[in-house]
């Protein structure tokens, strides 16, 4: 368990880096990563970011959002995936994922995706157990903790309606009605 006296870290000090060459197999027939394969390396690295920031233990992804993806990424790039814990709350965390390439007899870097994940820390019985706070320094930390905020609160909003509406119980009442019929 980590001792939330301790002097609570900055954004910056969860930073963490993957990197990889891109493979055919990750790859469509267009010869372009598929978005699933970035998802899963951003959710790795933002869940580092986030276990760094919350010390010992285990993480859980609750949500992962606002993906933004704004070039293709082909076979045989440099892929590059950075995470940053950008707001704390009680038991949960926000990372910052960004994501670039670069082609690399060019070796010119270029942004390809950014997106968020939301972590919560678990205890030892995999009940939510409270984070270390945020410290907070320069005018960046400070305007992405307020803009983590508002997602979360739409976050929210998201999981209170996906525990409501299910298309697919909308289907199974339609079939049992016309079989009524
Ligand atoms: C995430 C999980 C542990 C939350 O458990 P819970 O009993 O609902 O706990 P709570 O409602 O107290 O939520 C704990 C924290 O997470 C936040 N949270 C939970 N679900 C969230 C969501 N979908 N979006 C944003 N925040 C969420 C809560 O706001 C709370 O934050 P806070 O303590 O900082 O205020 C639970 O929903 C779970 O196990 N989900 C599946 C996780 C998983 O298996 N992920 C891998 C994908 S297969």
């Amino acid at each position: 368990m980590s001792d939330l006296t301790e002097q609570p870290t900055r954004p910056a000090d969860s930073r963490v880096r993957l990197a990889f060459i891109t493979e055919p197999a990750q790859a469509n027939f267009h010869g372009t990563l598929h978005g699933g394969v970035l998802l899963k390396l951003a959710d790795e690295c933002g869940a580092i970011a986030a276990l760094r920031h919350a010390g010992e233990g285990r993480i859980t992804t609750a949500a992962i959002d606002s993906f933004t993806f704004l070039g293709p990424v082909h076979v045989g790039e440099l892929v590059d995936v950075a995470a940053e814990v950008t707001h704390v709350g009680r038991t949960s965390l926000e990372a910052r994922i960004e994501i670039h390439a670069e082609s690399l007899p060019h070796a010119k870097r270029r942004k390809v995706a950014v997106g968020y994940g939301l972590y919560v820390a678990l205890d030892a019985e995999g009940k939510p157990r409270a984070v270390p706070p945020l410290r907070l320094e320069t005018e960046a930390d400070f305007r992405r903790d307020a803009a983590a905020r508002s997602r979360q609160a739409v976050r929210l909003a998201r999981r209170a309606e996906a525990k409501e509406e299910s298309f697919t119980a909308e289907i199974a009442e339609r079939k049992t009605a016309t079989e009524e019929d």
